[in-house]
């Protein structure tokens, strides 16, 4: 059922939240310097954001590594099982830093947390964290350090709700002054099989167009050249609330603005519509790099996983894509060893790799995650033979790569410079528009620019090339 209006936290709520981090900044006994150590995808990036956002209002400042820290916190993700315990790892890792500085102050958030009985689970095997909390009440991590730094106990709260609200208005430190990360929607209801994102982050929850299009007029005042609208399936914005703004809709809204650049992901292959391809086709603004994970190339597989599309459906959007832009690029992720997969079936995603011939891919072993429907399903495909089919896997998008980066050569692209090379200042990187790293001699001061640069050549992941004066 849609609801009648985007739902968002009371502002006498956030209003609240903003008074305890200036009550925690007066405080005598508190950390001074913070460490934040950021796990999974850009949706926990931007959470880090709004966590030092905080934190700096808390009158905090940041450590010059995690070891110099006060207090460090460790937003972390589950989405397979080595993110997690990579997380988990560096948690216990802390515990001997800890014996060494009995002052220092441990938390625990982000995707990880939110799973369930995990708050149990911290409370009895990680007794040297002293704060824990989900993806749903971050907005209340002053309150909770408060509370941890006056009581001087333990503090866990995860909220399991399914829905979750939309927090506005909190404190951010962005990380770039070019680029920005914009949510522009938060949860998951399409419950692919094997994914525990719907489970730790809730509902699918649209944010008001008129707040989307305040904060993208706000950055490009604020000089920002690139925006990154952030949504498990963006194409998917505005339809939980009635009346809203399509996500075709918002972009065309935001293309006039003016932003340099404007990017998006997830889109999810199933309502990739018509109305969003000529939108891009037709804006000033929006990149032609498309992130359009197909995650398996048997029908049958995709079916079991509830992808809710074919590999011909997925197929044919590609080419209706390609038609109207020519140049998009495209990019993936893939799941190998999903269970019950037959040989047959992975050659089908091998196959549908080499068809569509993306610029890149992201390729993952299936990791069963507990509460996921394919966790329980019968044949699971053992890591021996995993490994073996997404090395070949890996190989065959490889070639996609060399051959769709060679073709790079000879054109000119405009890349907004990012840094100098740490090894040698007198050379730049930056990304084009298809996302793709590109090296090139520069000076330092064209950082934060957006330069034209002819490509001479190309490497296993970046290209290289010379600026051109156009
Ligand atoms: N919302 C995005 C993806 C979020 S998770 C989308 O639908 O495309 C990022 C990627 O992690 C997924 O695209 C998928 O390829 C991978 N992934 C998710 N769950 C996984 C699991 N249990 N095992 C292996 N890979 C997984
Ligand atoms: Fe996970 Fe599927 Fe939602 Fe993506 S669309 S976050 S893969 S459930
Ligand atoms: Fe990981 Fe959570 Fe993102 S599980 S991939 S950090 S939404």
């Amino acid at each position: 059922m849609k609801r009648m209006e985007a739902i968002e936290l009371p502002a006498e709520e956030i209003a609240h939240q903003k008074a305890l981090m200036r009550e925690f900044a007066l405080l005598e006994n508190r950390p001074r310097t913070y460490c934040v150590v950021t796990y999974g995808c850009q949706m926990n990036a931007h959470d880090s954001e709004k966590l030092e956002g905080m934190l700096i209002e808390m009158g905090m400042t940041k450590a010059e590594s995690r070891e110099a820290a006060d207090f460090v916190i460790f937003n972390t993700c589950c989405v397979r099982d080595n993110a997690q315990r990579r997380a988990l790892g560096n948690v216990v890792w802390l515990k001997e830093l800890k014996k060494t500085k009995p002052d220092m102050m441990v938390a625990v958030c982000g995707c990880m947390m939110q799973q369930k009985g995990m708050g149990e689970q911290i409370l009895r095997q990680y007794p040297f964290v002293d704060l824990a909390f989900g993806t749903h009440n971050l907005y209340r991590f002053a309150q909770l350090m408060l509370q941890a730094v006056r009581s001087r106990r333990r503090v866990v709260e995860v909220i399991q709700e399914d829905e979750g609200s939309i927090p506005e208005d909190l404190p951010v430190l962005r990380s770039s002054p070019y680029h920005a990360y914009i949510t522009i929607m938060y949860g998951c209801n399409n419950f692919c099989s094997y994914c525990i994102v719907p489970y730790v982050r809730g509902r699918e929850r649209s944010r008001a167009s008129a707040r989307i299009i305040e904060e993208a007029r706000q950055l490009k005042a604020d000089g920002v050249r690139e925006i990154m609208l952030l949504g498990q399936n963006v194409n998917s914005y505005g339809l939980d609330v009635e009346g809203e703004l399509s996500f075709a809709q918002l972009l065309k809204e935001l293309d006039g603005i003016g932003i340099e650049r404007i990017r998006f992901m997830t889109s999810h292959p199933k309502d990739i519509s018509d109305e969003l391809i000529d939108v891009i086709a037709e804006s000033k603004h929006i990149c032609h790099a498309l992130h359009l994970p197909v995650q398996h190339g048997s029908t049958r597989v995709l079916e079991s996983m509830n992808r809710r599309y074919t590999r011909e459906k997925y197929l044919a959007r590609v080419r209706a894509i390609r038609e109207k832009i020519p140049d998009m690029s495209l990019t993936t992720d893939l799941i190998v060893g999903y269970p019950g997969e037959t040989e047959e079936e992975f050659e089908e995603t091998c196959s549908l790799v080499s068809e569509v011939g993306y610029d890149s891919a992201f390729t993952f072993i299936y990791s069963p995650r507990i509460g996921t429907r394919a966790a329980d399903m019968p044949d699971q495909i053992p890591e021996k033979e995993s490994s073996r089919r997404i090395q070949k896997l890996i190989a065959i998008q490889k070639e996609n790569t060399r051959r769709n980066y060679a073709a790079y050569i000879g054109q000119i692209h405009s890349v907004l410079v990012d840094e100098a090379s740490k090894r040698d200042e007198t050379q730049m990187a930056g990304k084009n528009e298809y996302n793709i790293t590109v090296n090139f001699p520069g000076k330092k001061d064209l950082i934060g620019q957006i330069v034209r640069v002819k490509i001479t050549s190309a490497g296993e992941s970046t290209l290289r090339g010379e600026m051109v004066n156009l």
